[in-house]
């Protein structure tokens, strides 16, 4: 994986592949200098990222797919899960994962070094989250104009990781009709 030119202010970008190739490559690499993997992963599916990065202990949280993974909505979680135990955290939402990322932070436990992980895939017909409408305070706007706000709903991500301290973002973004993008940030 080669890093190119920035493309935002605080980004870092690779070349890409495909998503999942991307996804597994950018892990490996952030696990190799790693001397454990712990990771809590929000959205784990069938687990297949983890099961081709490997780490030494895995939990897995998902409310549809139970296989081995804890069967609830990662919100639930959120509000009493021990989030010191672990030095990965995946958010490899379908959406965007604002509401757990900033549960995240609201949760009290999470270290500083953690390497957060993230999907964040927006466009015009994906709806922003209640939580990020009252974080924001854009009711009224995002009734007017709710496709250009779904659009530009990354920009809100973004600034929400900023108001963390967060000024470092390393992602891939494919810009479409949808832009996704996958990365991963490292808690203050
Ligand atoms: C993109 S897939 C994750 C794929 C997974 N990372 C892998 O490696 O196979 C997203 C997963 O998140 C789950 N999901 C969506 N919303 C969730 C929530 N609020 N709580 C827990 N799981 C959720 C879905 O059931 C789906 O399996």
């Amino acid at each position: 994986m080669r890093k190119h030119a920035a493309i935002e202010a605080g980004h870092s970008a690779f070349t890409q592949s495909s998503y999942f190739t991307d996804k597994v490559a950018m892990r490996k690499q952030v696990c190799s200098k790693l001397s454990a993997v712990d990771v809590l992963d929000l959205f784990a599916g069938s687990h297949d990222i983890w099961d081709a990065v490997g780490c030494d202990r895995y939990y897995g949280i998902d409310n549809y797919l139970k296989g081995g993974n804890l069967p609830i909505d990662n919100r639930k979680a959120l509000q009493y899960l021990d989030l010191s135990q672990f030095n990965i955290i995946d958010a490899d939402a379908y959406g965007m994962p604002y509401e757990q990322i900033q549960m995240l932070y609201e949760n009290g436990t999470m270290k500083s070094g953690t390497v957060v992980f993230f999907t964040c895939i927006t466009g015009p017909m994906n709806r922003l989250s209640r939580r990020l409408i009252d974080d924001f305070g854009i009711d009224s706007e995002y009734k007017r104009t709710r496709t250009l706000f779904n659009r530009y709903g990354y920009r809100y991500f973004h600034q929400m990781l900023k108001s963390h301290g967060i000024n470092e973002v390393v992602s891939i973004i494919h810009d479409g009709s949808m832009r996704k993008e996958y990365g991963y940030f490292i808690v203050k």
